[in-house]
């Protein structure tokens, strides 16, 4: 028995669930990760589609090889996998990643016929898969079936000599989809197909050795008037219970609108965010992310730190853009009377553009980057969590503002 494997049995509590692999591979304990991404305790029992928690966000990327350089050297994560023609993959090159917990999977097209090509041609950068691990792939599809879904692929037993995965997967908003995977027999760097490799990306010093640890959330932007049928996919298909709805007052500026709902698995370790697009006197964020990205698809991802303020200044340091927050924001009596104490100084987060929030649990952090792709589409978020269990309600009108800016600078507003 490893000394990873002893801390396993030791650090897992009968109640709230057992860290994954992955986040003991992180060397995460259950409170840092109940910190970091809000978990809460639930009834395992009563759950029609169990998820273990995130396996991997999948990407397709116009240049795979220079995305994978881009997220080591500008959010500093590590390269542990590889697939590509090299070894027997010749459609595409496939790059594994990871920061903490959660685990980044770029693909980018080799052969010029490959549906990968049209994908990108079609949708730019983006995010086609968000993979979830699952202790039960069969259970999951039977129950995904029953409850109307459409499985885009059926269980199926796939081996190397690091063992077999059990993966299957099932269709969600746009293009997108959700693999499950049940790696309990696996010990290989990433799926079959895939071999261990290490990059040859050596980190500048004083960088931290995580910029973030954990995945948070991933918002899916879907059409007008569909909201409420994702919403009630996610409920009806995998069983996750609904979190937070933002409508009306909460989130319009004076030129556009949104509606957002917030659904999430039992122990909230993953959790989707659902927007659409409000009727408004302009047209919204998420109007432009539905042109460019060609329909529906995933438009932020949240990752987790435990001090943004390193984060940001690594990011920033490191040529990662956000958006900007008004000197006005900071100064107003109402926000600061609302948020009172937070771990630093209001001015520190000014100098940054870090935006707070408060609720009846606690208050977080957070900032939101520009685009990372050439279209208006995906975009970042960072996040550090002090008990609330929320999304930064109270920063939304400042947030649209920010991008409406930005929108009108691209003529898209
Ligand atoms: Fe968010």
């Amino acid at each position: 028995m490893t000394s990873t494997d002893a801390r396993t049995a030791a650090d897992v509590p009968s109640t709230g669930g057992a860290l994954t692999t992955d986040e003991l591979k992180a060397d995460l304990t259950l409170d840092q990760l109940r910190q970091l991404v809000g978990l809460v305790e639930y009834d395992e029992e009563g759950d029609v589609f169990p998820v273990t928690g995130w396996d991997a966000i999948v990407f397709v990327v116009g240049n795979a090889t220079q995305a994978a350089h881009y997220y080591q050297a500008a959010w500093g994560m590590e390269l542990v996998a590889y697939s590509g023609p090299e070894n027997g993959n010749r459609d595409h090159k496939s790059f594994v990643l990871r920061s903490g917990s959660i685990r980044f999977v770029l693909n980018g097209a080799v052969d010029p016929d490959s549906p990968l090509a049209d994908h990108h041609r079609r949708h730019g950068d983006g995010v086609v898969d968000i993979a979830l691990e699952v202790p039960d792939v069969d259970r999951c599809i039977a129950q995904a079936r029953r409850a109307g879904a459409r499985v885009v692929r059926e269980p199926e037993d796939v081996t190397d000599e690091h063992g077999t995965v059990r993966i299957a997967s099932i269709a969600t908003y746009g293009e997108t989809v959700h693999t499950l995977v049940d790696r309990s027999r696996y010990s290989g760097p990433y799926l079959p197909g895939y071999v261990a490799k290490r990059s040859t990306y050596e980190k500048r010093e004083g960088q931290p050795r995580r910029i973030f640890q954990a995945l948070d959330h991933v918002v899916g932007n879907v059409e007008l008037g569909h909201m409420d049928e994702w919403v009630d996919f996610y409920n009806r298909v995998m069983g996750f219970v609904n979190m937070a709805e933002f409508i009306g007052d909460d989130i319009a500026t004076d030129y556009s609108a949104l509606m957002s709902k917030v659904v999430a698995n039992g122990n909230h370790r993953v959790k989707f965010p659902l927007n659409e697009p409000a009727v408004a006197k302009k047209r919204s964020q998420i109007d432009e992310y539905l042109e460019f990205y060609r329909g529906p698809g995933a438009q932020h991802l949240a990752v987790a730190t435990g001090d943004i303020i390193a984060s940001v200044d690594a990011l920033r340091a490191n040529g990662v853009e956000f958006l900007s927050t008004p000197d006005s924001y900071y100064e107003d009596p109402e926000l600061r009377a609302r948020i009172g104490e937070v771990r630093v100084p209001i001015e520190e987060l000014q100098k940054r553009g870090i935006l707070v929030d408060r609720d009846e649990d606690g208050y977080l952090l957070q900032i939101f980057t520009r685009p990372l792709g050439d279209r208006p589409t995906v975009f970042f978020e960072l996040i550090e969590r002090h008990g609330s269990l929320g999304f930064g309600k109270g920063n939304f009108k400042a947030l649209f503002e920010a991008i409406e800016r930005e929108q009108e600078l691209r003529g898209n507003l």
